[in-house]
């Protein structure tokens, strides 16, 4: 299935249980503009309704996962439009989706390509993938979560310096400061991807929706907070058919098959 017909900005097919959304303006290194931002609006709203996605996969089309923001809009923006430029409510939803999302860092991901990533659930990265928040080389700051999520992952002294310089990173660099979950030789790339989908859509959904709901809300409460929302979203599990059917199947010595209840 297509969004976006005429120029396909985002494409969004479905298999298995498995959504791939895929950035599609490789001439620009899939710069970021309005069809992008609607294209990404529609397929989320798709993804979500679908109760047969357990995971969606985002990645690039040709040699970039996506260059950040079209900077050529840049030029004319003025700073209310800059403010409800959509691209920051986008990453959000992409984080408050009740499915598991991962990005396929297929090459660049820089400034709101990074953002995308970062707001992305897992992060996998072919050995060609770089990353940087460059925004400063422009006048300006990341604008789509990057402030917000960068240090979360990477801690505020990595987050600082690469806001701060622009500085581009590899693959591996961004392996090593907890920037992404694996990197991937080029010709193993799609397989891993898919297989890292495949793992994870074969979990129950209600599980796996709840514990990136209690995973996140680790990063924005205290402690005790914190340990109420698991102990509530662990006890709503013990109300699921998934639970019945993975209790069982442990016990049985048999593979689970969970049915999203
Ligand atoms: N916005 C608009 N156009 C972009 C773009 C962006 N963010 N990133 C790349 N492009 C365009 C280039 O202008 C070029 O278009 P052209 O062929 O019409 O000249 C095309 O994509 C290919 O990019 P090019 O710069 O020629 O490729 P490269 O391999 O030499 O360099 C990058 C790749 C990613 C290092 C370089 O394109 C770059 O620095 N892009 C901007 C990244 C950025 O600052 N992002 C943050 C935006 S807030």
């Amino acid at each position: 299935m297509t969004m976006n017909e005429g120029n396909e900005a985002i494409i969004l097919e479905k298999r298995d249980g498995i959504a791939t959304i895929k950035i599609n303006r490789p001439d620009v290194l899939n710069a970021v503009n309005m069809d992008i931002i609607e294209g990404l609006s529609r397929a989320i709203d798709d993804i979500e309704k679908d109760s047969g996605i357990r995971v969606a996969i985002i990645t690039g089309v040709g040699k970039s996962f996506s260059a950040g923001a079209d900077i050529s809009m840049f030029k004319d923006l003025k700073p209310a439009e800059a403010r409800n430029f959509g691209f920051s409510e986008i990453t959000r939803r992409l984080e408050l989706l009740d499915k598991i999302v991962i990005a396929g860092v297929n090459g660049y991901a820089l400034g709101g390509g990074c953002e995308i990533a970062m707001a992305c659930d897992l992060r996998i990265a072919s050995e060609k993938a770089k990353f940087g928040q460059p925004e400063i080389n422009l006048g300006v700051i990341p604008g789509a979560g990057g402030t917000q999520r960068l240090p979360k992952l990477v801690g505020k002294t990595k987050a600082m310096e690469l806001i701060l310089t622009g500085a581009m990173i590899d693959a591996q660099e961004a392996y090593r400061i907890g920037l992404v979950n694996e990197v991937v030789p080029e010709e193993r790339f799609d397989e891993s991807l898919e297989e890292m989908a495949r793992t994870i859509s074969q979990k129950g959904a209600v599980a796996l929706a709840l514990a990136k709901r209690a995973i996140n809300a680790s990063l924005h409460t205290d402690i005790d907070t914190g340990l109420e929302i698991e102990k509530d979203l662990f006890a709503v599990l013990f109300s699921t058919e998934d639970k019945e059917e993975g209790v069982a199947a442990f016990l049985e010595k048999r593979k689970a098959a969970f049915r999203g209840k």
